[in-house]
């Protein structure tokens, strides 16, 4: 296992990750896939601790994969999903986080609807001494760090399977494509895709694309951003397409004219890919509109689609995210 000193006690966001953390994750969960790979696919590195796996929002595969990384790392897991209740929150959700605590919960993987939730128990947890960790697993609008670490495990595993490392993707062309303007997936991803000097290129109807986006690189990052209100600039040589859901449960007006208006200007098809580079990948953090965003016929290519590889990498990801604040203590 890898034996870098990880002192970060929560993780809530990209915006600060060093390129040194992200080297840690990547090695990190290399060496979980191999584990996956291999016949017992469990390490007792969390063994009795317990991770509480609180998802104020529907998700299916965040919510699976972090339950699987948990239960592969020996650890016990509660699961908790709450009904329809809306009342009245900030209370609630704290009085939640509190009895996951009395019952001896050392992890907190938390998704809410609301940006700054996970932010509010860690507060919470670390104004009452409790040790325990948090880590964001979607808050609202904000930021979405398992998925944009399991994308870049993605990425940088597809140029170099054996030893996927952040400069992998320095110079590379990335083009993410959709709603940005509602994606906590995208936010986190130009953190991290900055962070590795990679240029990315965002494409969406001005609608779903404000010019505020541009400001969201760090000023040391080596990478670039651009971004494009049309598609062909953005998929122009590009080594990978990111496409993004269009969120239409977030959407309180209309951003768009029609789904149909939006796949001809926007959705991803075979003819499209043409424009960018003969290896390209595409990538699609799921739940998909199929037909809208980009075509069944792309999701399912296996030589072109790296989305269930995303899945797959997904939980060892997270087993390397779990285990990293899991042992900060020890390492
Ligand atoms: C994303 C999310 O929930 O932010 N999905 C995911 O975690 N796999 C993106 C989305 O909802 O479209």
């Amino acid at each position: 296992m890898v034996t870098t000193t990880w002192t970060r006690r929560h993780i809530l966001s990209l915006m600060d990750f060093t390129s040194e953390e992200y080297a840690t994750v990547l090695q990190t969960a290399s060496s979980f896939q191999k584990v996956l790979l291999g016949r017992t696919k469990k390490v007792p590195a969390l063994q009795g601790r317990v991770v509480a796996n609180m998802f104020f929002e529907a998700s299916t595969r965040t919510r699976s994969s972090f339950e699987l990384a948990a239960k592969r790392l020996s650890a016990d897991v509660l699961n908790f999903s709450p009904g329809s209740s809306s009342l009245s929150k900030g209370e609630t959700i704290l009085d939640t986080a509190k009895t996951y605590l009395a019952m001896g919960a050392d992890l907190m993987v938390i998704r809410h609807q609301e940006a700054g939730v996970p932010q509010i128990i860690a507060q919470e947890m670390d104004r009452l001494n409790s040790g325990v960790t948090i880590l964001n697993a979607g808050d609202g609008l904000h930021q979405h760090p398992s998925q944009a670490l399991l994308d870049l495990f993605t990425l940088t595993t597809v140029l170099d399977p054996i030893n996927p490392r952040l400069e992998l993707l320095e110079g590379k062309k990335i083009a993410i494509v959709g709603d940005i303007l509602h994606s906590r997936v995208a936010r986190s991803n130009i953190y991290s895709l900055t962070s590795a000097g990679a240029e990315v290129h965002l494409a969406a109807p001005a609608t779903l694309l404000p010019k505020a986006f541009l400001a969201m690189v760090n000023h040391n990052a080596p990478g670039k951003l651009a971004i494009h209100w049309e598609l062909a600039p953005a998929l122009e040589n590009a080594d990978f397409v990111m496409t993004l859901r269009l969120q239409k449960e977030r959407m309180t007006t209309n951003f768009i004219p029609s789904l149909r208006e939006y796949q001809q200007q926007f959705g991803v098809t075979r003819d499209r890919l043409k424009l960018c580079h003969p290896q390209v990948k595409i990538l699609h953090p799921g739940p998909t509109n199929r037909g809208v965003e980009i075509t069944s016929d792309l999701m399912d290519d296996p030589h072109l689609s790296l989305v269930s590889k995303q899945v797959t990498n997904g939980v060892a990801t997270r087993m390397a995210l779990l285990y990293l604040i899991g042992n900060r203590d020890a390492n």
